[in-house]
């Protein structure tokens, strides 16, 4: 079959990678815009979005439409990311564990609604901002300066502790199918410092989570959504795992970015096939097959990311990397040259025997490369170690 990608990213990239490994699939392509167009034209078999924006644009209810096979979730679902306060109530209404919040539309309900939460607290804008519209407070202080800078309506929440696993599911309408637990770094420099970003790395491991606890968050909060809305698509569940068990952050509706770059390494599925039957509502399995090994991903960035950042500067060496994939985020190809075109440019990924030998992979296939300005976390996949070490 035919298979269109949308979006140009670290994860279309991966997606696309795994793909063309797909016995099912004889052709891949990609396009940007004028989709249902493109996809008559070339008669594509399926297609598949990988940002959040076409979606909550409502390419999905366009294709339908038109009995076009797509994976993802209509315009009226992907309002689980698209509105924060939308998604709050919602799962406030069907009972999924949250972190207690307010809503406000004004500073001056905001600050009377300070009195109602203790430090941290954290203070989240309604719409799309690319992980960039979450304050945490530490004092009441930092409290007022959010309340005088982020745009209205916003939520104000509870803060949560814990370890943060993305838990993704692949979902036909009627039935989500988990894909391996993920753990993202979405702080912009080490020991988690500094601002948040689209996030630095990520890492896969069958441990992040017990088969209790997959269990547990299928009952308690993915099947309770699918339910609730027949949602088709990736399901992205950020999950807070508390003391008193997971809560959810926020919900996505599409694949994580860095996240997808690990999970398509680890999958040994034919991803054509079961996307198909997940686009066609025949999802006939409760589990993918996955390989053991953990993967790892570093991204590397443009000097300045996530602030300002200059692109075009030539990237040099990935010919050396060996026993690492280098997927493409942010990169445009000029007269034999390959050069930068974003802020996170590339996503190193490798996978190996246990968590430690992926990152050290993923670690010697990035000091093969090179770009004037780049900077990558040296931490990615450490606190994972840590709690290996610990259990
Ligand atoms: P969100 O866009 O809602 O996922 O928020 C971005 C990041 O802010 C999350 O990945 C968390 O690291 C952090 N965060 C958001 N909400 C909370 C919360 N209630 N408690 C602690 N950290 C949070
Ligand atoms: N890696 C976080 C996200 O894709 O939203």
């Amino acid at each position: 079959m035919k298979v269109l990608v949308i979006g140009n990213g670290g994860r279309e990239h991966a997606l696309r990678w795994r793909l063309e490994k797909s016995p099912s699939v004889t052709q891949i392509f990609r396009a940007d815009a004028d989709y249902v167009q493109f996809v008559e034209k070339s008669g594509i078999d399926l297609t598949v979005v990988g940002p959040e924006a076409p979606l909550v644009a409502g390419v999905v209810d366009q294709f339908r439409a038109r009995g076009l096979a797509i994976v993802g979730p209509t315009a009226e679902n992907a309002a689980l990311e698209g509105s924060k306060i939308h998604s709050k109530r919602f799962m406030e209404r069907i009972g999924i564990p949250t972190a207690r919040f307010r809503t406000v539309s004004s500073a001056t309900e905001a600050q009377t609604a300070l009195a109602e939460f203790r430090y941290p607290m954290v203070l989240k804008t309604d719409g799309l901002a690319a992980g960039k519209g979450v304050v945490i407070a530490q004092n009441r202080a930092e409290a007022e300066e959010a309340i005088a800078t982020l745009p209205f309506p916003m939520v104000m929440e509870e803060f949560l502790e814990g370890e943060e696993v993305s838990f993704i599911v692949l979902c036909d309408g009627k039935r989500a199918v988990p894909l391996e637990p993920s753990q993202d770094h979405k702080r912009v420099f080490d020991n988690d410092q500094g601002p948040n970003t689209g996030g630095m790395g990520a890492f896969s491991d069958s441990r992040i989570i017990t088969e209790a606890q997959q269990q547990h968050i299928m009952d308690r909060i993915i099947n309770p959504v699918i339910a609730a809305t027949q949602f088709t698509g990736f399901l992205y569940a950020g999950l807070m795992m508390t003391a008193d068990g997971p809560s959810v952050l926020e919900f996505n509706v599409r694949l994580g970015d860095p996240e997808t770059q690990p999970l398509m390494m680890r999958l040994e599925s034919d991803w054509g096939e079961v996307l198909m039957a997940a686009a066609r509502g025949s999802l006939n399995c409760d589990s993918l097959e996955w390989s053991p090994e953990p993967a790892t991903c570093i991204v590397m960035a443009s000097g300045g990311y996530p602030g300002h950042f200059e692109t075009g500067k030539q990237i040099t060496g990935i010919e050396n990397v060996k026993d690492a994939v280098v997927f493409e985020a942010a990169t445009k190809h000029e007269s034999s040259h390959l050069l930068t075109n974003g802020g996170r440019v590339l996503g190193v990924t490798a996978k190996g025997l246990d968590l430690k030998t992926s990152i050290d992979k993923a670690y010697a296939a990035v000091s093969q490369i090179h770009f004037e300005g780049m900077h990558y976390r040296r931490d990615i996949g450490e606190r994972g170690l840590r709690r290996w070490f610990e259990r």
